[in-house]
């Protein structure tokens, strides 16, 4: 199994390398990288070019480790137990009350899978630890009916972080890692190619010159990132801006149109005015 790329999705070489590293050592691949390059989409192209299912693990501030191998529901053998009759009859058998998480669906897939465990940094300092060695020996006790759950096929892990918190060192050793890095021009192009195949070319060579300058500005509080960039294009030309109203030297324009799609807050906003209005005194 190698992932050699996709018609959709941008991967460049040392992406594709670090991809099949992780799948050779069968590791999880930990992929870093600011918000918006394409984290959570590596794991739903890899999936879909080597056409195995994708199994996602959204994780939150509250999420639980435990939550990803199974829970026992509690309250509805309660609930039987109080109805009787067909119900009653459940009750007896406790696995009728274990609901399978994510990790023993990718566990128990007839298939190999791809499980993707998203945004690992949200969750608590303890959640990274509590799953090594699910993640390691690939299986798991449930104590309740006292099984083993093992898996049948190793699934290809992809966990992402946005580098909110740090993560264990016992849980990075068990990880192949891999930083994408932001994309170059010639990368955003390809990107920009892949989603508006038909935008003027003269409206990206602007767009990208104001977007990559923008991200230049020294003490900008978020960067503008890939996502961002395509939503901008998108509406440019929804509204059908000329590409010359991009970069109008001249008076009014101080700053792009549509720039909400780029600078996410009014700090931002103030300092490229800032520096508009110097750049034209200085003029
Ligand atoms: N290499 C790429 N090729 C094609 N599209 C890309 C690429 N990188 C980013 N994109 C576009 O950017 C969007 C955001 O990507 P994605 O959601 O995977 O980012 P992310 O890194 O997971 O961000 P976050 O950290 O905020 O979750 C995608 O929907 C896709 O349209
Ligand atoms: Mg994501």
């Amino acid at each position: 199994m190698r992932f050699e790329g996709s018609t959709d999705y941008v991967a460049t070489p040392d992406l594709m390398l670090a991809v099949n590293a992780a799948i050779t050592l069968q590791r999880p691949l930990l992929v870093k990288g600011e918000p918006g390059t394409g984290k959570t989409m590596l794991a739903e192209t890899v999936a879909a070019a080597l056409g195995l299912p994708l199994l996602q693990w959204h994780i939150k501030s509250t999420t639980k480790a435990q939550q990803g191998l199974y829970e026992y529901d509690a309250v509805s053998r309660l609930r039987d137990s109080q109805l009787g009759g067909e119900h009653g009859s459940r009750v007896h058998d406790i696995a009728n009350y274990i609901v399978k998480g994510v990790l023993w669906q990718a566990f128990s897939a007839e298939t190999p899978t791809v499980l993707l465990i998203d945004e690992v940094d949200k969750a608590d300092i303890e959640f990274p630890n509590d799953l090594l060695r699910e993640l390691d020996r690939m299986e798991f006790h449930v104590y309740e009916t006292r099984e083993l759950v093992k898996a049948k096929h190793r699934p290809i892990v992809f966990i992402t972080s946005n580098n909110e918190k740090e993560l264990p060192d016992a849980f990075l050793r068990r990880c192949f890692f891999h930083y994408i890095k932001f994309p170059d021009k010639e990368t955003m192009q390809s990107i920009i190619d892949v989603h508006f195949p038909n935008i003027k070319k003269a409206l990206i060579r602007e767009a990208l010159e104001v977007f990559f300058e923008l991200r230049e500005i020294p003490g900008l509080k978020k960067k503008p990132s890939t996502s961002e960039l395509l939503d901008w294009l998108k509406l440019l030309m929804a509204e059908d801006i000329p590409p010359e109203a991009l970069r109008a030297k001249d008076q009014k324009t101080a700053i792009p149109p549509l720039h909400g799609a780029l600078l996410k807050n009014e700090q931002d906003v103030h300092l490229f005015e800032r520096l508009v209005f110097m750049a034209r005194q200085n003029r």
